[in-house]
């Protein structure tokens, strides 16, 4: 059979070349919270690449949700940077897309200038921080401002903007039992548990009017016992079908709980906390000895949500887009042939922008991106990179070949 993936599709109002979307992957590039040079060099070189929109990760809708120090937060006076860095992407051929998002009980009180807040109040350890829970007119607050923040998407030049409802950060707080242990109406049923997604989506859907494409993503599973499973995430998507989003993203996991379930593969350690800067000493000490404990290996295998991401395919009829270990040719046919619209990737063009010119001129059929998460454990105090391009600590080295071997027999 001819491959699906460079035929073009649609994603509401926009048009996509081809099939493949870059995942949106925090690339730690926007020191003082401002898009950069180094930014627009990046999502340039991937638009090269080949892809047929590429996402820029992770930015916050207000300040409370910052989680990083270079991490992008959305104002009318980063616009011009916005243009500067679409405008680039759409001359190298691809459509932009922006992540919006709330980091929730994972914001860093040093970046987000107050106490975290969350669906609940109580201690997040793997932040580690104390949250409070947000009151009503918290609530109603950040729900204008992920409105506000697709506004300043499209004025800042993105074709698409992607909601994201995943991971444990705050819309996906809400939705767990895990976190949102609240007595008002958004608290206890999933219903009830729904309302400050849908009401965001209310918000989002008024703001992209009838030229913004509105990607959302989404659990297949938190991945922990006491969070949600699939059946109640087919649930949320089908809400979310509802609500008018153009595209879900069928991702999984939990940061605060099950952080390697979203992406597989071992947590480098050493690396993680080799980059720690000493005045965390307290938290480089403690993640190197419990590290191992509080975050679990998951293993990798290609596609690995699949059997879940296709019980959503049989449910919805929304254009879906799958994320999570394509790492090759044949996992993208495999993908494309089952009924998704689209194929997203992270750690391929992490490891190479090119990667997708490679497959069209059948240079490669696979990418040599070998999960040793090196890429993970640096975003936390530096920017995205693959190992191959870094000069490595010895003791950093050996963990990482350690990975590439544990999950790659
Ligand atoms: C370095 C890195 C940073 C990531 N940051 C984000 C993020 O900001 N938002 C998000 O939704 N997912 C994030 N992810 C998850 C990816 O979008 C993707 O779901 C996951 O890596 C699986 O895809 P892959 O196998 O193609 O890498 C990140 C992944 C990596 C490797």
């Amino acid at each position: 059979m001819e491959s699906l993936l460079f035929t073009p599709a649609k994603i509401g109002p926009i048009e996509i070349k081809n099939r493949v979307i870059r995942a949106s992957a925090y690339e730690g590039m926007c020191d003082g919270h401002v898009p950069t040079q180094q930014l627009k060099d990046y999502h340039t070189a991937v638009a090269r690449g080949g892809v047929g929109m590429t996402s820029v990760a992770y930015a916050a809708v207000n300040k409370s949700g910052l989680s990083f120090h270079r991490q992008m937060w959305m104002r009318p006076e980063i616009i011009p940077g916005l243009r500067d860095l679409t405008d680039s992407i759409h001359e190298a051929g691809a459509k932009a897309c922006i992540q919006l998002g709330h980091c929730g009980n994972m914001s860093h009180r040093r970046y987000c200038g107050q106490r975290p807040v969350g669906a609940s109040g109580g201690f997040n350890l793997y932040s580690p921080t104390f949250v409070h829970g947000l009151r009503k007119d918290e609530i109603l607050q950040t729900v204008k401002d992920y409105g506000n923040a697709v506004r300043i998407a499209r004025d800042g030049g993105f074709d698409a903007v992607e909601i994201h409802a995943g991971h444990g950060y705050l819309i996906s707080q809400f939705l767990s039992p895990y976190t949102n242990h609240r007595r008002d109406e958004f608290g206890g049923p999933l219903e009830n548990r729904m309302k400050f997604m849908d009401m965001v989506m209310e918000e989002v859907m008024k703001a992209a009017g009838d030229d913004v494409a509105v990607l959302v993503k989404t659990n297949t599973r938190d991945g922990f016992k006491g969070g949600l499973e699939v059946d109640d995430c087919i649930t949320v998507a089908k809400r979310l079908e509802q609500d008018g989003a153009h595209c879900l993203v069928l991702s999984g996991g939990f940061v605060s709980r099950a952080p390697m379930y979203v992406m597989r593969g071992a947590m480098p350690i050493s690396v993680l906390t080799g980059y720690m800067p000493w005045r965390q000493w307290w938290l480089k000490l403690g993640v190197n000895l419990f590290g191992k404990l509080m975050i679990q290996d998951e293993p990798f295998k290609e596609a690995y949500f699949f059997d879940d991401a296709i019980r959503f395919r049989r449910e919805l009829k929304m254009p879906l887009a799958f994320v999570g270990g394509v790492n090759s040719m044949a996992t993208i046919n495999r993908v494309l042939d089952a009924g998704f619209e689209f194929v997203e990737m992270a750690r391929p063009l992490i490891y190479d922008t090119e990667f997708v010119n490679k497959l069209r001129d059948g240079v490669c059929t696979e990418s040599g991106c070998r999960h040793a998460n090196y890429c993970v454990a640096r975003i936390y105090n530096l920017d995205m990179q693959c190992h191959e391009n870094c000069k490595l600590a010895p003791r950093m080295k050996r963990e990482v070949e350690r990975n590439i071997k544990k999950y790659n027999k």
